[in-house]
């Protein structure tokens, strides 16, 4: 299972001074030096983080995977063809929220993300969606021609008792398999942490974790060197060990 490194709030604690400290493609180029398998990024409407001279930076400097996280929007589709990352996915995005709240409804808007899967497509830059643990959406995700999706996490991770977690960990399971029968490439994220990570990596048909906030937050205590290899044994050691029979 690979992990890749969502670098949105070291451009937070740049922007926040509007200066170029600490720069976030620096702090990529240090990750990969440490051993992640590729860098996220998500280039909102509001520029409230990342920027288009991240992004750029990023695709020529990069030597691992950038995937570019985005709103299914014309102006952002433009900048995605043109800068043609690894992969792109495709988030809802409000302005309001602090972060991506759930994933995609693909069923009631089939129309909209397949012509800009289609569009993406022929910039050959392959499209990601991320979407709940959802068969239905998973099918609708299929249908119109995705490459990836990327399993909303955030139920999992803000469950409030064991039994939820773990029937949210089975949620995602089962979506995860059904993914893989179709044919999808099948990544995950969205607050998952150095705790969570345990039973979540029990999951064996995640092919990639996109962390960003629980990575971030510990490198400033600890040192990215650190924060990213303490990340890289957990998966390595606890991916495939299910604690339970599942
Ligand atoms: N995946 C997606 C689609 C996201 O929007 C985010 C948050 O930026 C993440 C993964 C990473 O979430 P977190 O920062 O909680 O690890």
């Amino acid at each position: 299972m690979k992990f890749s490194l969502n670098v949105d709030h070291v451009a937070t604690v740049r922007n926040a001074r509007g200066e170029n400290q600490p720069d976030p493609v620096t702090f990529a180029l240090m990750a990969e030096k440490f051993g992640v398998d590729g860098i996220v990024v998500h280039l909102r409407e509001d520029r409230r983080h990342i920027n288009e001279r991240d992004v750029r930076l990023l695709r020529e400097l990069l030597k691992t995977k950038l995937d570019l996280e985005m709103a299914a929007v014309d102006e952002i589709i433009e900048i995605a063809r043109d800068v043609q990352p690894d992969l792109a996915t495709l988030v809802p995005e409000k302005r309001q929220e602090l972060t991506t709240e759930s994933g995609i409804n693909v069923i009631d808007n089939v129309e909209h993300y397949r012509d800009a899967i289609k569009t993406l497509h022929e910039a050959d830059v392959p499209v990601s969606l991320f979407i709940e643990p959802d068969l239905a959406q998973i099918d609708a995700a299929a249908e119109i021609n995705t490459d990836f999706i990327e399993i909303h996490t955030g139920i999992f991770a803000n469950a409030e008792s064991e039994d939820e977690m773990f029937e949210e960990l089975d949620r995602i399971r089962v979506a995860a398999r059904h993914a893989k029968k179709l044919g999808l490439g099948v990544n995950a994220g969205h607050g998952l942490n150095y705790v969570n990570i345990k039973e979540f990596l029990s999951i064996q048909e995640i092919d990639e974790l996109s962390i960003g906030h629980a990575v971030i937050s510990h490198a400033l205590f600890v040192g990215l060197e650190r924060a990213v290899k303490e990340m890289l044994l957990l998966i390595e050691k606890y991916h495939g060990a299910a604690k339970r029979d599942f």
